[in-house]
C-alpha cells in the first residue's frame, strides 16, 4: 500500500505503538482513582501533559485533553463564545470549527467569513476590519487541511490582543510542520491533533491562554479541571505523549519531505494536474485539480491500484461533494474543487514510494486518455 493521505491521520511511528500498548496492558485503570492502579494510569496522561508544555513551550496545565481535534475545536468554539453576538472565521476552516461556529448562529449570533483574496488565507488587514466591540471570538486555522496554506497567524494574534477578542487557533495541521512556539504566538486557545503527528486518531489537547473562561461542553465529572468531563483514554494519551516526543525528529525531516512532495508535484503537472496553492505552504501536501475527472472516481480508481489518497477532507470523504475549501478560494472555476486530489507525505514516505504513486495515477489518467 502507498499512503499518502497524511493530512488525514500520520502512520503510528514504533515507539507510539509501544506506548499505547504498554498503557493497554498496564495502566488500564481509571486516571481519577485514587489508588495504585489509578496513579499509574494518571502518571501516563500528567506525562502527555508535561510533554505538550515542553514541546510547544507552555504550561501543562493549561492543555485540556479531548477525545480529538473536532471535540477540541468545538469546546473551544462553544467554551469561549458564551451568548455571542459576533463571530468571526474564514471558510478554510475544517467542519470541526465551522460547524459549532453555524451552530451559534442557530441561537442568534451572526458568522462573519472573512474575504479570501486571489486564493490566498484572509489578511490580516481583513480582520482588523471585520473586528467589531461585540465579537464574541475569532477562529483561524494556522495551516489548511487541504492546500497546506500557511496563514499569518501571529499578526492575527495581534490583531486580536489589541482588540481584546480571544483568537482560537486550529493549529491541527500546523503542529509537526512548522515550529510551533505557543509562548510566541499570543493566541487565546489553539487545537493540538495527536494523529496529525505520528499520534494515534481519537487523542487532542486545547491549550486556553490562563485566566481565560472556558465553558465546558461535556457535562460530568470534574476531569481536566472542571473543563472536560469523562474518563480519558490514557492508551491514547500515552502514544500521543510518544509522538509529542518525536516533533523535533518530525520536523527536521521536513526538508526531505518537501523535496519528495515537490517531485511528486512536478510529475502531476506533467500529467495535466493544476496546482491549487497559496505563496506559503508547508511541505507536506501537494493538492491539484485534473480538469475533465471527478476527484472522487479519481480517489476510488488510485485505490485500486494500491494508492491511498483523497480528495478533500477525510472527514467529508464519501459524501461524493466537492470540498468547500477550494469552492470557496476559486469561485470562478468550479472544476477545481470538482476534480481534487490531495496528496499528502509524511516522514516515512520513501522516494520508491513516490515513484509507484506517479506510476499509478499515469495508468490511472491513461484510461481517459
Ligand atoms: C485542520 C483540522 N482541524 C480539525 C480536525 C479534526 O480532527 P479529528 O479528526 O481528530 O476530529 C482535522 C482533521 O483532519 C483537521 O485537519
Amino acid at each position: 500500500l502507498i499512503y499518502l493521505d497524511h493530512h488525514a491521520a500520520t502512520p503510528l511511528a514504533p515507539s507510539v505503538a509501544d506506548a499505547s500498548a504498554r498503557a493497554h496492558e498496564h495502566a488500564w485503570a481509571n486516571p481519577a482513582s485514587v489508588h495504585a492502579a489509578g496513579r499509574a494510569a494518571r502518571s501516563l496522561v500528567e506525562q502527555t501533559r508535561r510533554t505538550l508544555g515542553e514541546q510547544l513551550g507552555a504550561a501543562p496545565n493549561d492543555f485540556v485533553f479531548t477525545s480529538g481535534g473536532t471535540e477540541a475545536c468545538n469546546l473551544a468554539v462553544l467554551g469561549l463564545a458564551g451568548r455571542a453576538r459576533h463571530v468571526i472565521a474564514s471558510a478554510l476552516e475544517h467542519p470541526a470549527v465551522l460547524a459549532p461556529l453555524r451552530a451559534l448562529t442557530a441561537r442568534g449570533a451572526e458568522l462573519e467569513l472573512l474575504p479570501l483574496e486571489a486564493a490566498e488565507p484572509p489578511s490580516p488587514e481583513s480582520l482588523a476590519r471585520a473586528l467589531r466591540d461585540d465579537t464574541a471570538v475569532v477562529a483561524l486555522q494556522w495551516v489548511n487541511h487541504e492546500t497546506g496554506a500557511i496563514a499569518p497567524v501571529a499578526e492575527y494574534a495581534k490583531i486580536c490582543r489589541a482588540r481584546a477578542v480571544p483568537l482560537l487557533v486550529d493549529a491541527s495541521q500546523a503542529i509537526g510542520k512548522l515550529d510551533c512556539d505557543l509562548s510566541r504566538l499570543d493566541a487565546s486557545a489553539v487545537v493540538i491533533t495527536a494523529s496529525k503527528i505520528g499520534g494515534p486518531t481519537g487523542a487532542a489537547a486545547l491549550w486556553v491562554e490562563r485566566g481565560r473562561e472556558l465553558a465546558p461542553t461535556l457535562h460530568g465529572g470534574a476531569q481536566e479541571r472542571g473543563r472536560r468531563a469523562g474518563t480519558p483514554d490514557v492508551a491514547a494519551l500515552a502514544g500521543f505523549g510518544a509522538a509529542l516526543a518525536q516533533l523535533p525528529d518530525r520536523l527536521a525531516s521536513m526538508a526531505q519531505i518537501g523535496a519528495r512532495r515537490d517531485q511528486l508535484e512536478r510529475a502531476c503537472v506533467e500529467l495535466g494536474g493544476v496546482v491549487n496553492r497559496s505563496r506559503a505552504r508547508v511541505n507536506t501536501v501537494t493538492n491539484l485539480s485534473l480538469r475533465g475527472w471527478r476527484g472522487d472516481v479519481l480517489v476510488a480508481a488510485l485505490d485500486v491500484e494500491g494508492l491511498c489518497a483523497s480528495s478533500g477532507a477525510a472527514c467529508s470523504s464519501g459524501l461524493g461533494a466537492p470540498s468547500p475549501v477550494l469552492q470557496a478560494l476559486y469561485p470562478d472555476e468550479p472544476w477545481r474543487a470538482e476534480s481534487a486530489l490531495r496528496l499528502s507525505l509524511g516522514p516515512e514516505t520513501s522516494e520508491d514510494e513516490v515513484a509507484a504513486a506517479i506510476a499509478a495515477l499515469r495508468r490511472v489518467l491513461a484510461r481517459r486518455a
